[in-house]
């Protein structure tokens, strides 16, 4: 069983305090694996935004690898989709921070803050992303 990071973060309102978000995700709850999309569609050094239970994840695929990541950037809400790559990291299209692919912490920003990163597979041609079954 894979590791996922989960940053109980709720997409939208911010509370004062750069990066910090409200609780969203139950980490007690089951997770199971929800189809991204196809393979074949993710070109290599690219990124796709897809939706899941409602959520907007970035799937990039790096060097061949496959990555799972909270779309919203905690600054003040980029799309990180719509980002680039730095390293192993990706680059916020609005003021640069960066984020890495694997851990989701920030590589440039806040020291200690982060982005959801979720476990990955590909199977029968379709890229699937491990993601908590109830957000409540
Ligand atoms: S929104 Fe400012 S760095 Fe992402």
């Amino acid at each position: 069983m894979g590791l996922v990071f989960v940053f109980l973060g709720e997409l939208g309102a911010l509370d004062g305090e750069i990066g910090f978000r409200e609780p969203l995700v139950n980490p007690d709850s089951p997770s199971s694996f929800y189809e991204a999309l196809d393979e074949t569609s993710l070109a290599d050094n690219s990124m796709e935004i897809v939706k899941i239970q409602g959520r907007k994840i970035a799937i990039a695929k790096r060097y061949g690898k496959i990555y799972a990541i909270d779309n919203e950037c905690p600054h003040v809400g980029g799309a990180l989709g719509w980002g680039t790559f730095y390293g192993n990291s990706v680059v916020c299209p609005l003021h640069q921070w960066t984020f890495d692919l694997t851990t989701g912490k920030a590589t440039k920003g806040i020291s200690g803050d982060r982005v959801a990163v979720y476990e990955v597979k590909v199977e029968n041609g379709k890229i699937w992303v491990k993601f908590p079954a109830s957000q409540t």
